[in-house]
């Protein structure tokens, strides 16, 4: 497989959309219920456009189909896509904040192969040559797994708000960088 990395478009935001829908409803049935999900997929997950527009979002493509999408964030909001409630576009100080690793999807037929770990390591890359040693996210509990192996530990267990009384277990995970 030769995934083909390169920085999100507005052209790309219908295909990454279709993605996340695909990725949350098989991915994530193993540790969300449809209730959950079927939330999550209308408040918390969906394209956030801010990080297209900075130039800080990646697509993966695999034989010129798109395959997994992921990025971080120079500001403070810490998950969600352009409709979550709970957001601050306000940029961070790198010498003392943390980056914020966001919006890993893969699409269904594509997991385990790699893609989920190629999006976070180029994430981190550009992270750390903006500056940032620290590195945080609100991990799904299907990412968590993933997040562990790259070095991430737990700093705390959240639940944000979806809708109607509706829960989404999430992870805060974090994870410094030793500079080389
Ligand atoms: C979490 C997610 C991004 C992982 O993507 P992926 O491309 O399948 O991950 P990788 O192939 O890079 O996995 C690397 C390692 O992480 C761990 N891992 C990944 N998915 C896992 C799972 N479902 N269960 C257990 N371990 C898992 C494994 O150690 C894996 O290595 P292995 O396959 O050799 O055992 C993907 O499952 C996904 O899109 N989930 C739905 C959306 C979501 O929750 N995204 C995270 C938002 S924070």
């Amino acid at each position: 497989m030769h995934p083909e990395l390169r920085a999100a478009t507005f052209a790309d935001q219908p295909a990454i959309q279709r993605l996340i829908e695909a990725s949350v409803r098989e991915l994530s049935a193993s540790h969300y219920n449809p209730p959950q999900i079927e939330a999550s997929l209308t408040t918390a997950f969906s394209v956030d456009t801010q990080l297209i527009a900075d130039g800080t979002y990646y697509v993966a493509h695999v034989a010129g189909e798109l395959a997994a999408c992921g990025g971080w964030s120079w500001r403070k909001t810490l998950c969600g896509g352009s409709h979550h409630v709970d957001r601050d576009a306000s940029p961070m100080n790198p010498a003392t904040d943390a980056a914020k690793i966001r919006a890993i999807f893969v699409d269904p037929r594509y997991a385990r192969r790699g893609l989920g770990t190629l999006l976070l390591r180029r994430a981190e890359e550009a992270a750390i040559a903006a500056g940032f040693s620290r590195m945080e996210m609100g991990a799904t509990l299907v990412g968590v797994p993933l997040y562990q192996r790259e070095g991430y530990v737990e700093v705390e267990r959240m639940n944000v708000p979806l809708r109607d009384g509706i829960t989404l277990p999430v992870v805060r995970m974090l994870k410094v960088v030793i500079p080389a």
